[in-house]
């Protein structure tokens, strides 16, 4: 089926989940599954519901609640998966079950201990459930492209027959080289029977850096659809980027000559959501979603810049969602001209929302001259994410200085209304608040990462922290924002802890000691 067509297929929600430490909340999938259907992705992988019970919640939730796009949840090819899937995906209006089965030599041999008969058996047997459920149906022979030729041609015309309407080609492991993975394709054209009636699809990971690459180069031989993700994230080194695949497309549309349906537009803000969501930053250098991707620095460039744009620019940042404008708002803006930014910034905010911002925003103009449009960005982005905490900080002090000891007094405000003070030392103002938070909410982490770094500019701009902590061995994330680096460091570290606290239902997140009489639990159970 070779049409100019490219199918854009989204696995933010399921391989990008699995990056590590990007696991994401009910209301975070749904959010994000929502700005992608406003980015106009045709299919989104909203999940693999056998996984675990938020899976199969975040799918059914998915499933029922955005409409437009296909929804798709993945399973492996034994009944127990795809009745699962099928159950989480059957009240969207549009679905599809993705079956998947190794097929490569090593996984045989080593992680599915079946011969080649067992794997085509079972993977005839998994379409043919997935059919009796759904008319859209996926297969993909993982690890595909370290699979003999012969043998995966047998396996995709199997599953063909079997009732597949998609045949995706995975490069698992990123292993693939442009020329090799496009040959591959070829191949399957060539020698599979009925190929030409399904939709051929790839998903590359990125462990070469080569995702991108490589899924243009299948798109040369007649893949029609994309496996991809914002961001690039995904297991290990990632997934084919979205934004980078898509403007290739289109800004080389002289040599693909292809269409998809994304809003590009949309591009730059849901790379941000998703960034925040995950508490994955993009890197600075990253292609049309970096901060840096249409940063001209060199005077050269920026006299050629302004004789003309083309000069040394192949695509407009407004095309991808960058606003053109950068400087806006400052302490005299009034709530029209604000609600009239945030609007054209992509966000959608209730009138609540937009009060919490504006308010946010008119005591930052207090502090700062000039508002870019990353600080408002930052700020609605962490309006609507802050949600309801288990601990909000009131209030801190620090002493730190040569010759002295650290030292910090902090208070928090707990959801039941309660505010708890204590305070601590540390190796230095940062540890010393970290570590009387971690006093007064009785969780200890352990501190894998932090940084500091400024979300626009100027000496006023304001400071984002990141850390990056790890609590019964699971990676958590979390991020600040403030004019003071020491606040903005004190509320990220307190968003690993509420994301901790949410986890652990039922157990009282607070340090004992803090507890009234009555609240302390009994010594004796
Ligand atoms: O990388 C892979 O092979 C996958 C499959 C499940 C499609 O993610
Ligand atoms: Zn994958």
């Amino acid at each position: 089926m070779t049409s100019d067509r490219l199918i854009i297929f989204d696995t933010t929600l399921r391989d990008g989940e699995q990056s590590p430490g990007a696991s994401m909340n009910l209301a975070e999938k749904l959010e994000i599954a929502q700005a992608l259907r406003d980015l106009g992705v045709d299919v989104i992988e909203a999940g693999f519901p056998i996984a675990s019970p938020g899976d199969f919640e975040a799918v059914r939730a998915i499933a029922r609640e955005v409409e437009g796009p296909i929804i798709c949840g993945l399973a492996r090819c034994n009944d127990e998966d795809i009745d699962r899937a099928w159950e989480a995906l059957r009240d969207a209006p549009r679905k599809r079950i993705h079956v998947f089965l190794a097929t490569s030599a090593i996984h045989r041999e080593f992680k599915l201990k079946m011969a080649k008969e067992e794997i085509v058996r079972r993977t005839v047997a998994g379409v043919q459930r997935a059919k009796s459920y759904c008319d859209d149906v996926e297969f993909s022979p993982e690890d595909a492209a370290r699979t003999e030729l012969d043998f995966l041609a047998e396996v995709v015309e199997k599953a063909i027959e079997a009732g597949a309407t998609t045949i995706n080609i995975p490069d698992t492991v990123g292993y693939a080289v442009p020329t090799q993975y496009a040959a591959a394709i070829r191949y399957l054209k060539e020698n599979v029977r009925g190929i030409d009636k399904v939709v051929i699809s790839v998903h590359c990971h990125n462990d070469l850096g080569l995702a991108v690459a490589n899924s243009l180069a299948a798109v040369m031989e007649g893949a029609r659809q994309i496996e991809c993700t914002i961001n690039g994230l995904g297991e290990r080194a990632g997934n084919c980027s979205l934004e980078e695949v898509v403007m290739a497309i289109k800004t080389r549309n002289d040599f693909f000559k292809l269409q998809t349906t994304i809003n590009t537009r949309r591009l730059y803000p849901t790379s941000r959501l998703v960034s925040n969501i995950t508490g994955i930053q993009v890197q600075r250098n990253k292609a049309i979603v970096g901060q840096n991707a249409f940063a001209h620095e060199a005077g050269i460039h920026q006299h050629g810049m302004l004789m003309h744009h083309a000069t040394y620019e192949i695509m407009r940042p407004e095309d991808v969602g960058f606003s053109k404008s950068n400087l806006v708002l400052g302490k005299h803006s009034g709530r029209h001209a604000f609600r009239e930014r945030v609007k054209e910034l992509g966000y959608h905010l209730d009138d609540e929302q937009l009060n919490r911002v504006f308010e946010e925003f008119k005591s930052l103009a207090d502090k700062k001259k000039e508002v870019y449009d990353a600080d408002i960005e930052a700020l609605v982005e962490r309006v609507i994410h802050r949600g309801a905490a288990m601990w909000t900080l009131e209030a801190f002090t620090c002493n730190a200085g040569s010759g002295t000891l650290p030292s910090a007094a902090v208070a928090l405000w707990r959801q039941d209304g309660t505010i708890i003070r204590d305070a601590g030392v540390g190796d230095g103002p940062v540890d010393a608040v970290f570590r009387t938070i971690e006093r007064i909410t009785g969780i200890d982490v352990n501190l894998k990462d932090y940084h500091v770094r400024s979300v626009s500019k100027g000496e006023d701009a304001l400071g984002e922290a990141s850390v990056e902590a790890e609590y019964n061995g699971r990676t958590y994330r979390g991020r600040g924002l403030s004019t003071d680096i020491l606040e903005a460091s004190a509320q990220a570290f307190l968003e690993v802890i509420n994301k901790i606290a949410m986890k652990r239902p039922g157990i009282p997140s607070i340090n004992p000691a803090h507890l009234s009489p009555e609240e302390r639990p009994d010594p004796g159970v």
